[in-house]
């Protein structure tokens, strides 16, 4: 049981070719203005009953999935071009091997030891592993284990740590696992200096995947209303890459204190989603803005208003009496000049085509054409307008 838990961790000895002292250079490099890279692995094993286990595998760098575990063929999944790094197919090869052991193994000795350790019928094993590269630090080696949603044991300082309110069950588990030094020690190397390496490994083989900076749309709507004369104002953001991101509801520079922030969602396009809302007072609505600030902004923030309807609204009665105006006062100057210099039909004055007595019929009819196009769009228009202003 004990190395079969420790194997997810094993497999990171094979990956990287060779010693890479240029590793924190590597990573540094590309890191995300001070933010710190890992690679973990993500093993759920949910136990409906002595018999039946489904098991579920991913391995992710950072926030971007590289790898997926196929229980049922028993493969890894490689999720992205370079997931692969660049490993010979035998290493590969070996690493899905030693990756059907675990997820083979690591089940049954569960099992073997569930009526040892009282873990009761259906119940789910979460196991987080990997390492963290903080710029200019020493990697950081962790393996979190939860049992039934609730963290369970992990590994500090290479030894076994049941978690704060695990239990009498989680105190048995580690005084066991703790009984095997060589353990520790397998724990201490693979974590401590084969994960890192893995880690700049991967990482620059994934570099434009973790630079790939793709700008946010954002949009704003009114959500379900949280009660008379209130709004909840709703502002999604999506699209973006990578997911850190900052969305505020604000009056003016001040951000209101009410916003509530959802999860950051993935797209299928491997980028973000993100739902921003505020409840408001129906009457307050009106000058708040959703600003987003991100990475492929460059600084300039996003900013969305809610009132922009009014404004809209504004704009359209604006338009609509400089329109009337122009159709009253202008409207018959521009009939009368056009007769004379019609822009409507070809006899405009214009060297290419020098104008004889014998156009002066054609022009005419030109003429009586293009005045009762003018008058039918101008009712048409005015219809219009009637419309717009009675729906006002
Ligand atoms: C075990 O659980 C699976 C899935 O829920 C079910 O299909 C199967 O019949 C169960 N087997 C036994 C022996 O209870
Ligand atoms: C694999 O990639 C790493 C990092 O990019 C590089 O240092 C190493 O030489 C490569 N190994 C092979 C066998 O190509």
């Amino acid at each position: 049981m004990l190395l079969l838990l420790l194997l997810p961790l094993l497999f990171k000895g094979i990956l990287c070719p060779g010693p890479s002292p240029e590793a924190g250079h590597v990573l540094g490099s590309h890191q995300l203005a001070g933010e710190p890279l890992s690679f973990h692995m993500i093993q759920i094993f949910s136990f409906a009953n002595h018999s039946w286990v489904n098991t579920q595998g991913s391995g992710w760098l950072g926030e971007v999935q590289t790898h997926r575990w196929d229980s049922v063929l028993g493969t890894i999944v490689y999720q992205l071009p370079w997931s692969r790094g660049n490993f010979s197919k035998e290493e590969l090869e070996n690493i899905n091997g030693l990756l059907q052991l675990y997820f083979n193994g690591f089940p049954q000795e569960v099992q073997a030891y569930s009526s040892q350790f009282q873990l009761e019928y259906p119940f789910v094993i979460q196991i987080s592993s990997g390492c963290t590269m903080h710029p200019g630090k020493a990697p950081e080696a962790f393996l979190n284990g939860a049992y039934q949603g609730s963290d369970f044991l992990s590994l500090q300082g290479y030894s076994w740590k049941p978690s704060p309110g695990a239990g009498s069950r989680a105190q048995n588990v580690c005084k066991l696992l703790n009984r095997y030094r060589v353990i520790k020690e397998i724990a201490k190397n693979l974590l401590g200096d084969t994960c890192p390496r893995l880690l700049a490994c991967i990482a620059a083989a994934g570099k434009s995947e973790l630079e790939r900076q793709v700008k946010p749309e954002a949009w704003v709507s009114k959500g379900t209303s949280p009660g008379p004369g209130r709004l909840l104002l709703v502002c999604h953001v999506s699209g973006f890459h990578p997911k850190p991101v900052w969305v505020r509801w604000m009056r003016g520079e001040q951000v209101q204190p009410g916003t509530q922030q959802g999860e950051v969602l993935p797209n299928a396009d491997r980028t973000w989603y993100l739902r921003v809302t505020l409840d408001v007072a129906a009457r307050e609505a009106t000058g708040l803005t959703c600003r987003v600030k991100h990475s492929s902004l460059g600084g300039h923030d996003l900013v969305i208003h809610w009132d922009g309807y009014p404004v809209l609204l504004i704009l359209i009665c604006l338009a609509i009496m400089v329109t009337l105006v122009m159709l009253i006062v202008v409207g018959p100057w521009f009939q009368k000049q056009s007769s004379n210099w019609n822009v409507c039909s070809p006899q405009a004055p214009s060297l290419a085509f020098p104008t004889g007595p014998n156009i002066q019929e054609p022009r005419s009819l030109g003429n009586q054409l293009c005045l009762a196009q003018k008058s039918w769009m101008k009712n048409r228009f005015l219809k219009k307008v009637k419309i717009s202003l009675s729906k006002l």
